[in-house]
């Protein structure tokens, strides 16, 4: 399949990629296309079923005049030196095309090896689409971040629970308007399974993140804006579905999505509860750090290392961080058990103040707007320690200093 997107002008932010595969065996170079035209992102305009074996090789030629952006190099298990051979003299003869190696993750050596070669990722076979998608993305935006300089694009933090009711609407909610308070520009999406996100902040929107997805084909930023909904403090929100059941596994639509939010916004918050699909791992893969919300007992932190696995599968390992709500000392454990235990670092910990929280939700006022409190200034704090190396965050605060 083909996705032809000359007629669906404008509302591509992120532009299409051609790609080229090179992959000795037939079924693999097919299964490999579907693979690709399937992210919706990035369309096969070549494919190859042989390495180039020299600068002079016409296989180097033809994937040249394909012009590509991306080259897929599929690493068989039987010839992996003539496949590490092609990649370094693509590499080396092509300076355009970012390569894709394609193999076994049991074998680290190769791994190595394809990453000295050129290759710019690896993604285990079996491939699926999401792995794809998510390389193709982490190219586009790392283009992006090259080619628009001084335009900064906005972060996205995604939080997500270890387990259920484990805090992490509170946690986003609270976040969300410690940001706007802090920076302004925030907005918080809610992809949860059932959203709660509106509940908490007493709105009513008449729109919904599903809307946004609908109309993609449509959307720009103030369609955008209008399916979302505003804050008394600021903060734009797009909120979650009111109807439980199972979401659709739309992660290429989701990519696009957020795309424009973070083109629009200086930080996107994310609410995916305990959503735990391709989408969620997609957009934490897009995040700049994913907060893992847990309690500090057993079946929580157990619950935290699987989630941190299933999440981290893509290299995303590092980005993801422990948050530990309901926080109160419990003698003979420690934080670092509390890490050695999620297998996750910890980032923050968040007081146990089930009265102030509960009466919050149930009123739909946050507790970031009771600012003394000490649960909101943990919040508070939380914004400030994530934003602290930014450096557009750092420039207002200089030129802020310098006019007053
Ligand atoms: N810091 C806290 N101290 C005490 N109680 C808390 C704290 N944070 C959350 N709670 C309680 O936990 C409950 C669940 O909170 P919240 O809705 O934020 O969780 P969630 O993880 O998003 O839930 P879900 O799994 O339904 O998405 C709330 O009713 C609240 O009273
Ligand atoms: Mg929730």
């Amino acid at each position: 399949m083909v996705v032809d997107f000359s007629n669906q002008q404008g509302t591509q932010q992120m532009s299409e990629l051609s790609v080229v595969i090179v992959a000795q065996d037939s079924e693999q170079r097919a299964v490999l296309q579907v693979l690709v035209d399937g992210t919706s992102v990035a369309r096969t305009v070549h494919t190859c079923a042989t390495f180039p074996i020299g600068a002079t090789d016409p296989v180097v030629r033809r994937i040249q005049s394909a012009n590509p952006d991306v080259v897929l190099v599929d690493i068989p298990s039987d010839n992996v030196g003539l496949a590490l051979r092609a990649i370094e003299l693509i590499h080396q003869e092509l300076p355009k095309p970012a390569l894709f190696a394609i193999g076994a993750m049991s074998q680290a050596q190769v791994i190595v090896n394809a990453m000295r070669s050129g290759a710019r990722e690896f993604i285990e076979r079996p491939t699926t689409t999401t792995d794809l998608l998510e390389a193709f993305v982490r190219l586009t935006t790392a283009q992006r971040k090259v080619t628009r300089e001084g335009q900064q694009r906005g972060k996205i933090y995604t939080v997500v629970n270890a387990k259920g009711g484990s805090g992490a609407t509170t946690c986003a909610v609270n976040l969300a308007l410690a940001l706007q308070a802090a920076h302004g520009g925030v907005a918080l999406v809610d992809i949860a399974p059932l959203g709660h996100t509106a509940l908490h902040m007493n709105l009513k929107p008449l729109f919904n993140v599903a809307d946004a997805i609908r109309n993609l084909h449509r959307l720009d930023s103030s369609l955008l804006e209008s399916f979302m909904t505003r804050h008394e403090r600021g903060l734009q929100l797009l909120a979650g579905t009111n109807t439980p059941g199972p979401v659709e596994p739309s992660t290429a639509e989701f990519a696009r999505l957020f795309d424009m939010l973070a083109a629009q916004f200086s930080y996107v918050v994310v609410d995916a509860s305990t959503r735990m699909d391709a989408t969620t791992r997609l957009v934490c893969n897009l995040s700049e750090t994913v907060l893992l919300v847990a309690s500090t007992d057993v079946a929580s932190l157990w619950s935290a290392a699987r989630v941190q696995q299933f999440l981290g599968e893509n290299s995303g390992r590092e980005r993801v961080m422990l948050v530990l709500n309901r926080f109160r000392k419990i003698a003979g454990f420690s934080e670092s058990d509390a890490e050695a235990a999620a297998g996750v670092k910890l980032l923050w910990k968040i007081p146990n103040q089930y009265f102030a929280v509960s009466t919050a939700i149930d009123r739909g006022i946050p507790l970031m707007n009771q600012n003394h409190t000490e649960i909101a200034r943990s919040f508070t704090a939380l914004a400030h320690r994530l934003t602290e190396n930014d450096v557009d965050v750092k420039r207002r605060a200089w030129s802020l200093f310098k006019t007053v």
